[in-house]
C-alpha cells in the first residue's frame, strides 16, 4: 500500500543521537552490571511512568536475577518541552519498600527536580538502598545535584524524543532517541 510508505513520525526527527543498536548494547551492559551489584538482594525496580516503560522493559530482561518491579507516575512537564519545578504523584507505590533495595530506572536525567522529588518521597519509606539508573543524563541542564549509579548516556542539551520520551505525548514508540525538527514545535501538539 503506498499510502503507508511514508512512516511520519520519523519524517519529524531532525537528527538520530542514539540508535536502537547503541541503546541495546547499552542496556544489557547495565543490566550485567545490576546483576552482579545485586545478586542475593532484594532488588525491587521503581520505574517512572510513563516515559521510563521501553527502557524498563528492555533492562529487566538484561537483568537476569530475581527482582520486583513497582511503579510511580508523577507529573512534572505539562504538554511543553520546559521544567516547571513542580512535581506531583499522580501514583504512588503499589507495595511496601521498607527494608528492600531499590533501584529507580528512569529515562532522563534534566534539571533533577523530579528524581529529588521522588528520592525524598521513597526516602521516606525506610528502604534498605535507593539507588539510580537513567537512560539520558543531560548534565547542562541540572538545577539540583544528583548522584548516578547507573548511566546509559550522557547528551547534548537538546530536547529528545524517543524510547520512551515525548513531546506532547507523541513520539514515545519511536525506536531509537531523536531531535525533532523546530517546525515540529512551531505547529504545537
Ligand atoms: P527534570 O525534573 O527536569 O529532571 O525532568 C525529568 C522529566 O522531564 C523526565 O522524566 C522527562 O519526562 C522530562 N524530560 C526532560 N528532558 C526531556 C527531553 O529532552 N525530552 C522529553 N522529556 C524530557
Ligand atoms: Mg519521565
Amino acid at each position: 500500500m503506498t499510502l503507508l510508505a511514508r512512516p511520519q513520525q520519523a519524517d519529524d526527527v531532525a537528527e538520530i543521537l542514539i540508535t536502537s543498536e547503541q541503546i541495546a548494547a547499552k542496556v544489557r551492559e547495565l543490566g550485567a552490571r545490576i546483576a552482579v551489584d545485586y545478586q542475593g538482594k532484594d532488588l525491587v525496580l521503581v520505574s517512572i511512568l510513563k516515559g521510563a516503560l521501553p527502557f524498563l522493559a528492555d533492562l529487566m530482561r538484561a537483568t537476569q536475577i530475581p527482582l520486583a518491579l513497582d511503579f510511580l507516575e508523577v507529573s512534572s512537564y505539562g504538554a511543553g518541552t520546559e521544567s516547571t519545578g513542580a512535581v506531583r504523584i499522580l501514583k504512588d507505590l503499589a507495595n511496601p519498600i521498607e527494608g528492600r533495595h531499590v533501584l529507580v530506572v528512569e529515562d532522563i536525567l534534566d534539571t533533577g527536580h523530579t528524581l529529588s522529588y521522588v528520592f525524598d518521597h521513597l526516602r521516606a519509606q525506610r528502604p534498605e538502598s535507593v539507588h539510580l539508573c537513567v537512560l539520558l543524563d543531560k548534565p547542562a541542564r541540572r538545577v539540583i545535584p544528583i548522584g548516578i549509579d547507573y548511566r546509559g548516556f550522557e547528551i547534548p542539551d537538546k530536547f529528545v524524543v524517543g524510547y520512551g520520551l515525548d513531546y506532547a505525548e507523541r513520539y514515545r514508540n519511536l525506536p531509537f532517541v531523536g531531535v525533532l525538527k523546530p517546525e515540529v514545535y512551531a505547529r504545537g501538539s
